[in-house]
């Protein structure tokens, strides 16, 4: 089967700062893959660079058999993939409700009513909290509201960016519990991108590793949780 999502020698900058270097990575449809690594490795540019801002320089990002490498930010986004992005970016002063309408962007009535039942049916605190304001959601519940508002869309392809950073360990399981029966239950695709690398490697099928925006090793979650190096780098004392 030919990969979901296939990133073939992507490069990205910033003015003259090189972000990206050449970036290989694939997605397969059904999977969860997750790229881990340390602050500033480019995890988060490469996730922009998937959604086209900033633009990939050099190389090519194809998407379900089509080249996206040159499309418009809204017109990859309408192809089927969804970003809930490092740092929530929930709209504060709006309700739960309208945050995730916001995130239902052209459906119908009927399909965004139909996508609400399903975010309700993995996060059941949400509809509890349908019209309180975002910003006054506690952190574990804002970044459920972020994932949720993402989903709204129906997605192909669900990219994560950091859904564990700031939160309690007991709320990290429930937000990794949620993405796995998401992707059991109905196949949906996720790239996950992870500084708590213990937990998103045993999420994961498959991982990558970035650093210094290359890539410098990837493999099965179990593999990559296996081998000493990623140990000592990302795993001892960091969980
Ligand atoms: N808008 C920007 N302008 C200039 N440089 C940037 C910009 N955004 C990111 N960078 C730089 O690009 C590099 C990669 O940043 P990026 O945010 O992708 O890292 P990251 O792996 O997501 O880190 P973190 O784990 O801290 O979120 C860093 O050196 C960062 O300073
Ligand atoms: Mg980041």
């Amino acid at each position: 089967m030919p990969a979901l999502l296939r990133l073939e020698g992507v490069t990205a900058f910033y003015g003259a700062i090189q972000a990206l270097k050449g970036v290989d990575l694939e997605v397969n449809q059904g999977e969860i893959v997750t790229l881990i690594g340390a602050n500033g490795a480019g995890k988060s540019t490469l996730m922009m660079t998937i959604c086209g801002t900033p633009r990939a320089r050099h190389g090519s990002i194809r998407y379900d058999g089509q080249d996206i490498t040159q499309l418009a930010t809204h017109e990859i986004m309408r192809r089927g993939l969804a970003q809930s992005p490092e740092g929530r970016r929930i709209f504060p002063r709006m309700t739960v409700h309208e945050n995730l309408l916001m995130g239902a962007r052209g459906h119908k009535p009927a399909e965004a009513e139909a996508a609400m039942a399903e975010v309700f049916a993995l996060f059941p605190r949400l509809k509890e909290r349908l019209a309180q304001r975002g910003g006054t959601l506690s952190g574990g519940e804002q970044q459920m509201l972020a994932i949720g508002r993402a989903l709204m869309s129906r997605p192909r392809l669900l990219l994560l960016d950091e859904p564990s950073l700031g939160l309690a360990p007991l709320v990290v399981r429930q937000i990794f519990g949620a993405i796995r029966e998401l992707n059991r239950a109905t196949g949906l695709t996720v790239l996950l991108v992870e500084q708590n690398a213990f937990q998103a490697l045993r999420l994961a099928h498959r991982g990558y590793v970035l650093v210094n925006g290359a890539i410098t090793m990837a493999g099965t979650g179990a593999d990559l949780l296996a081998r000493p190096e990623i140990r000592a780098a990302y795993l001892e004392g960091g969980h």
